[in-house]
């Protein structure tokens, strides 16, 4: 297969289309198998205008009276399978250079008036050269939100040209994003898609759900058209240029989802440590402001080096990770960190994506129901309960219980830590009634119960993270060693608490305190409980404070 790319943006190798393109034919060869692949970059080529003169169809057939580089474009042109015509949109249309480069297809086409056979507009010229086995796809990226409604000149004309519905198109709004490395997650994501339909095209053509997927724009309308404005460098209101920490400051906040608002007005501050500088954003339910003149109260303080954070938002660094490391340091309402994916809108919130893939996961996770910690509790707290009350049936009532499970807790998915305290219980309530033994079960029961906690702690996975972690970005919550950390402790205090409760039992029951243990075993999970939701909260913030 013989691949034809023309790049036809003045930006030549720094093109956005030519991003697409090279995505697509790399899709296309891999599909295709076999390729051979040429590029014809138009800005570097000497092609001159068409003077009209009509000597290619007169003087001498076939053959343009210009001596430069079309020659070559005509040649490669024939001796291709397929032509990739990568270009941007200028003024609605295809830039005057690849403008320039249709005009002289002339020789290409005989002088004979011939009829407009397709229905796309009257009078016609027939091909000199059969280039009727050539496919065609134009690749292109526009500024503005949307390609929608925006190629209609595009495809008119190469409809005429080319002849309608014989070539087939990937037009891109929000071109410009492709070359904001920040944002290089949501443009990586588009470009995989891009290479999906060169693999699909390469097997027949671009599948629907390919196809509705490549209009979807990368950001949402407003979203982009704030970075957008804020990307220029310049102030919308003085016109005056901006400072590069001025210009990200302002991207960042454009990223604002305020959707994620949640009832509280927040005033985070950007404290650059090796600028020197800092700027507060406001986010209300309205949208985001920067401020510059600090005459708002922060309730957030990030401390960062600038190069820190700009590392993070051009995904070369998880935030987290960072924080974590000490890299950067956070002073104030630690919530906002905690809620920082949905602030901040990226595709796939979305791309590559790491966070694509957790995304994906999660709700391929979400349509199995998340798990929930209920499930592992029930069987305890009803062996406690019942076994305590009356070994015998009590256990026999835990093991209905347990049966039943599944349709109590049908809503949600069954984790390990579910599935092996429905074990463990089942064993106990079996061993209860056997034996008639009330107290010796259930204290072997804490026992259990809190080397099941401990256990986790050695494991990638501690106990209640796997049960919370839907709220921190599923599985992405893995990298951040505060989400890690503080979930760690909990297991651990858990589990000491447990096997700690098995020993005092122990004891209380010895010396006929039967009373106390009941007053003490069910007051200390409740303040476990409090000392719980207290510590998840404070332990991150203490952390993101730098001082672990
Ligand atoms: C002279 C000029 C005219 C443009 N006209 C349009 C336009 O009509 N509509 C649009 O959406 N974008 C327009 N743009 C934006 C480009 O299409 C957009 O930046 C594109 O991503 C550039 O692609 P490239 O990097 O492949 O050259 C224009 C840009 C320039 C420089």
């Amino acid at each position: 297969m013989n691949v034809l790319l023309i790049n036809g943006s003045p930006k030549g190798h720094g093109s956005n289309s030519i991003r697409l393109a090279k995505s697509f034919i790399e899709g296309f060869c891999e599909g295709a198998g076999n390729c051979n692949i040429e590029e014809l970059n138009l800005p570097s080529m000497k092609i001159g205008a068409c003077r009209g003169c009509f000597a290619c169809w007169r003087a001498t057939p076939g053959v343009c009276c210009i001596k430069d580089d079309m020659q070559t474009v005509l040649e490669k042109e024939q001796n291709a399978d397929l032509i990739v015509w990568s270009f941007p949109l200028y003024y609605f249309n295809v830039p005057g250079l690849l403008k320039n480069m249709i005009d002289r297809q002339l020789p290409m086409s005989l002088p004979f008036m011939a009829e407009r056979t397709d229905g796309c507009g009257n009078g016609s010229h027939e091909a000199r050269i059969d280039m009727s086995r050539v496919k065609h796809v134009l690749v292109s990226t526009c500024g503005f939100w949307t390609a929608e409604g925006n190629y209609d000149s595009v495809t008119r004309m190469f409809d005429h040209f080319l002849g309608k519905d014989n070539y087939t198109t990937i037009f891109c709004g929000q071109g410009e994003l492709f070359r904001v490395k920040e944002l290089s997650k949501q443009t990586d994501e588009y470009l995989n898609l891009v290479k999906k339909a060169g693999i699909e095209y390469a097997n027949g053509s671009i599948s629907d759900d390919t196809e509705r997927k490549l209009k979807e724009p990368l950001l949402p309308k407003d979203i982009f058209e704030r970075t957008a404005d804020a990307s220029w460098g310049v102030s919308k209101e003085s016109g005056e240029k901006l400072s590069e920490d001025l210009i990200f400051t302002k991207q960042m906040a454009a990223l604002y989802n305020k959707s994620a608002y949640d009832g509280k007005d927040r005033v985070l501050e950007m404290n650059y440590t090796d600028l020197g500088t800092s700027y507060q954003i406001l986010f209300t339910k309205d949208g985001s402001k920067v401020i510059t003149d600090h005459s708002l109260a922060s309730t957030t303080i990030i401390n960062t080096p600038f190069e820190v954070w700009s590392a993070i938002s051009r995904g070369e660094m998880e935030g987290s990770e960072a924080l974590g490391k000490g890299l950067y340091s956070v002073n104030g309402d630690f919530s906002l960190m905690l809620k920082w994916n949905d602030f901040f809108y990226s595709r796939g919130n979305g791309a590559d994506s790491e966070s694509k893939t957790d995304k994906n996961n999660e709700s391929k996770k979400k349509d199995l129901k998340n798990p929930s910690m209920t499930t592992m509790l029930i069987p305890w707290i009803a062996f406690w309960i019942a076994v305590s009350i009356q070994p015998k049936i009590g256990a026999l009532i835990t093991l209905g219980i347990c049966a039943l499970l599944p349709l109590i807790m049908g809503k949600h998915r069954f984790v390990i830590w579910d599935k092996l305290s429905i074990a463990l219980v089942a064993l106990l309530s079996v061993f209860a009634n056997l034996t008639n033994k009330g107290d010796i079960t259930t204290n072997a029961g804490y026992l259990l119960f809190g080397l099941l906690w401990l256990s986790s702690c050695v494991v990638k996975e501690p106990l209640c993270a796997t049960y919370v972690k839907y709220s921190y970005g599923s599985d992405a919550a893995f990298r951040n060693p505060l989400f890690m950390k503080t979930n760690y402790v909990l297991a651990a205090c858990w589990g000491m608490l447990y096997v700690l409760t098995a020993v005092w039992t122990w004891f209380l029951r010895k010396a006929e305190l039967d009373l106390l243990a009941l007053i003490i075993n069910n007051a200390v999970p409740v303040l476990m409980g409090i000392f719980t939701a207290w510590f998840q909260k404070w332990y991150p913030a203490h952390l993101a404070k730098g001082k672990n």
